[in-house]
This record gives C-alpha cells, sequence and structure tokens, in this order.
C-alpha cells in the first residue's frame, strides 16, 4: 500500500478489489511501530488490552483514562496503519451525547483516526451522533466481550435462526448509520459469510471464518503471550518461552558476574587516575600469545 496512510476509503477499495485486509490489537508505542512497519492495515487499541496489558479479569473495568494513554502512544507509532479506539464499557451506553464526547477525546486527545462500539441496535443512536460528527465508527458484532455477562459467558453467538435474523439485521442497521466496517466476533462462518456478502463496507473477523473481509487477533494470542489457547487462534509465535529464556540468561549472568562484560562499561579519560584502576583491574592482553581457543 506503499507509504499512504490507510483510511476508510481505502479500506472500502481492498473490499471492492476483494484484497483481504490485516488488522491486530496493539497498544503501545514500540509494538505499534513495530506492527506498523510489517504492513498490517489497522491497528485496534482494543479494550482486550484490560485482559493482556492491565491484568484485569474482564474488559469491564479499563477506563477511559487508561484506554486514551494506550490510543496515543498507539497512534504516536503508527506512520501507515489506521488507528482505531475501542470505546470502553460505560464510556458510550449512557447517552449519544456521552458517546459523542467520548469519541471526540479519542480523535482530540490521543489522536484516534476512528472509535469502535460494541453491540447492535441498542448502540445504532450513539453510532449515528459520532458519524454525524464526522468520526469514523467501526460496529462489533457476535461475541461481544463487554457484554459477557448478560451472554452467560463468551459463547458462538448466532447459531440458532432467530439469532442469526437479529445479527443480519443489526448489521444492515449498523452499515446505514454509517459504520465504515464491522468486527464480527465469535460467529458461524456461513452467518460470517452472509453478512459479509451482503454488505458493501468491509466485515473484520475475529473467530468468523475466512469468508470476512479481513482479519483481526488480539496480538497477544497470535504471538502466545498471553497463556489462552482459544480454537479460533492461530499461534505464530510463543514469545512467552523466548522472553523467559532471554530474562533468565539475564539473571544467571547478572548473578555470576557475566553482566555487564568489558565491552559494555566505560572507560576514564587517559589522563585521569582512575585510569591505573582500571589497567590494574584490567590488564590488557599480552601481545605474541594467542589466545585460548
Ligand atoms: O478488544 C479487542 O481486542 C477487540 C478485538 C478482539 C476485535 O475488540
Amino acid at each position: 500500500m506503499g507509504e499512504k496512510k490507510i483510511g476508510v476509503l481505502c479500506l472500502k477499495k481492498l473490499k471492492k478489489r476483494g484484497q483481504k485486509i490485516a488488522a491486530l490489537t496493539a497498544y503501545d508505542y514500540t509494538t505499534a511501530r513495530i506492527l506498523d512497519a510489517a504492513g498490517v492495515d489497522i491497528l485496534l487499541v482494543g479494550d482486550s488490552a484490560a485482559n493482556v496489558v492491565l491484568g484485569y479479569d474482564s474488559t469491564l473495568p479499563v477506563s477511559m483514562t487508561e484506554m486514551l494513554v494506550l490510543t496515543a502512544a498507539v497512534a504516536r507509532g503508527a506512520k501507515h496503519a489506521m488507528v482505531v479506539a475501542d470505546m470502553p464499557f460505560m464510556s458510550f451506553q449512557l447517552s449519544p451525547e456521552q458517546a459523542l464526547e467520548n469519541a471526540g477525546r479519542f480523535v482530540k486527545e490521543a489522536r484516534a483516526e476512528g472509535v469502535k462500539l460494541e453491540g447492535g441496535a441498542r448502540s445504532l443512536a450513539a453510532v449515528e451522533r459520532i458519524v454525524d460528527a464526522g468520526i469514523p465508527v467501526m460496529g462489533h458484532l457476535g461475541l461481544t466481550p463487554q457484554s459477557h455477562l448478560q451472554m452467560g459467558g463468551y459463547r458462538i453467538q448466532g447459531r440458532e435462526a432467530d439469532a442469526a435474523k437479529r445479527l443480519r439485521e443489526d448489521a444492515l442497521a449498523l452499515e446505514a448509520a454509517g459504520v465504515f466496517s464491522l468486527v464480527l466476533e465469535g460467529v458461524p462462518w456461513t452467518l460470517a459469510q452472509s453478512i459479509s456478502e451482503s454488505l458493501a463496507i468491509p466485515t473484520i473477523g475475529i473467530g468468523a471464518g475466512k469468508h470476512c473481509d479481513g482479519q483481526i487477533l488480539v496480538l497477544h494470542d497470535m504471538l502466545g503471550l498471553s497463556g489462552a489457547e482459544y480454537k479460533f487462534v492461530k499461534r505464530y509465535e510463543d514469545l512467552e518461552s523466548k522472553l523467559r529464556e532471554a530474562v533468565g540468561a539475564y539473571c544467571r549472568d547478572v548473578r555470576e558476574g557475566l553482566f555487564p562484560a568489558q565491552e559494555h562499561q566505560f572507560e576514564p579519560e587517559a589522563d585521569s587516575p582512575d585510569k591505573q584502576v582500571a589497567a590494574r583491574q584490567n590488564p590488557p592482553a599480552k601481545q605474541g600469545r594467542r589466545s585460548a581457543p
């Protein structure tokens, strides 16, 4: 996609051309910079940050303040990818005005380029108000983690005919309300396929099969950092093992006096009295002798 920033028009074009959209979650500057350089199209600052970054046991407790800090960090690292901020639980449910105020904060204070809201019919008024103000909105249907108490857990949605019909109607209503794309989470692939085919906007799937217009995963899941084993996740790395090994080696080196080594230290000036101390402690290697292999 060259150097240009990805935006809503570009995403629509990708769908039209049948080109799949690659999205991932990101929560900090360094990772955002790396994912951006690797060619990710959308960086979602998901409220999954509650679990994988902040250590809460669900997404419900994460606050606007916490999400704003994370979003601003990701935005500073993204030169190419579109940055979308997830609106946390209770940041948009009270009224369309509350929703607009908080969406505006993500754009103004944290430099997000869009916001995501969970929910169908019940979120429509909030979506319309935000879209009206010129802020791109991503919808989110299916297994919506902010409603896990009401859903009776994290269950696949839309398996029964009635539920599938409601989801299809919600998807069409969200498109009519102006969302620029729609996350479909935890739904049968057949339903995701029929919704994707009925919309002009791109669908982004997670646990929704291969017929969505794009895919998203929680970064920590696909890198093996969250300890979670889900059917819908492909694990591309086992970074937890790699990190443990690297940090274990560092701890051993420090305890055994192997780090820092000579090459990690700074020398005093040549005319400093400390130079003699340095020379006594680290005598230069003798000339003419071959070092041991
Ligand atoms: O919070 C999140 O990470 C999400 C994605 C999984 C879609 O909502």
